[in-house]
């Protein structure tokens, strides 16, 4: 199917891996030209063929040097994705094995970096007449699975998302959010990565407590989902196709969250 976004920008952060790769792999796919944003460059992102910034997202100057590289790149934006985020350092414990300084580094990554990036990018997307497309988490919508500063802060954003699209939808930009459930990318399944900490805690395998986390949500496809099911849904909002789709948060999780 054309999605129409042949030709039309992109900048997506936090593409090295995982469901930014995947975003930026079907963006580029149909013809769009993208920006992908990382502290690292991948081999499998040169190989999309995508533009790559290299910053650290967490900090408002990376933000700002992401963004403005990106449209020396390509020009005004039409669509920022908004997908950086995922655990910072140790994310094992309830809330009081969280102290103000790493609630704050939660928060940069999984929040304030989109914050900073819409405002950033915000005077081009106006003129393109472009859209956003948010990543938060499922975890908005069951904040006590925690851990308790990212499932807020995904709250936070996705929140944000409803109200940018109140206040922008009438000046041509569109703001909508995706929030996926468990996905097959490094933050489960990285030898280092979150999923394998918590493992740790629990003295239990990736695979065991991957199975453990189906059972409990009661994912009802059995299995996690994979990156590429996300950057579809990112890849249709941004398009022509979802021109009457604004302020919405679609839910990409096989089946955890059940609605009425
Ligand atoms: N996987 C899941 O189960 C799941 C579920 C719900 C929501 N999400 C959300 O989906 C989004 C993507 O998650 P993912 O699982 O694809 O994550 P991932 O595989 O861990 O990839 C994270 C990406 O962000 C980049 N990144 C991390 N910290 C950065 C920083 N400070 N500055 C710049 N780039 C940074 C990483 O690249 P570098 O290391 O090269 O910088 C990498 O490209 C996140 O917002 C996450 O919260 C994921």
């Amino acid at each position: 199917m054309d999605l129409g976004l042949g030709g039309k920008t992109a900048l997506v952060t936090g593409a090295s891996r995982g469901i930014g790769l995947a975003t930026v792999r079907t963006l580029t796919e149909a013809g769009m030209k993208v920006v992908a944003a990382a502290r690292t460059t991948t081999p499998e992102l040169t190989e999309t063929g995508a533009a790559v910034v290299n910053a650290d997202l967490s900090t408002l100057e990376g933000v700002r040097g992401a963004v403005s590289g990106a449209e020396e790149l390509v020009g005004d934006l039409d669509l920022l994705v908004n997908n950086v985020g995922g655990a910072v350092g140790d994310m094992v414990g309830g809330f009081e094995a969280f102290d103000d300084d790493r609630w704050q580094e939660i928060f940069d990554l999984n929040f304030f970096s989109a914050v900073r990036a819409i405002r950033c990018a915000l005077p081009g997307l106006k003129r393109a007449g472009g859209s956003i497309v948010n990543v938060s988490s499922i975890g908005a919508r069951i904040p006590g699975e925690g851990p308790h500063p990212y499932t807020t802060a995904k709250a936070a954003l996705t929140a944000l998302g409803s109200a940018l699209a109140e206040q922008y939808g009438p000046q041509g930009v569109r703001v909508n959010t995706v929030s996926p459930g468990p996905t097959r990318t490094s933050l489960w399944v990285g030898d280092s990565e979150a999923g394998a900490r918590v493992a740790a805690a629990r003295g239990i395998t990736v695979d065991e407590l991957v199975k453990e986390v189906i059972g409990r949500l009661r994912i009802t496809t059995g299995r996690p989902v994979e990156p590429t099911e996300v950057a579809s849904v990112i890849a249709f909002l941004a398009s022509p196709l979802a021109a009457s789709v604004n302020g919405a948060d679609y839910v990409v999780d096989g089946g955890v969250t059940k609605a009425a």
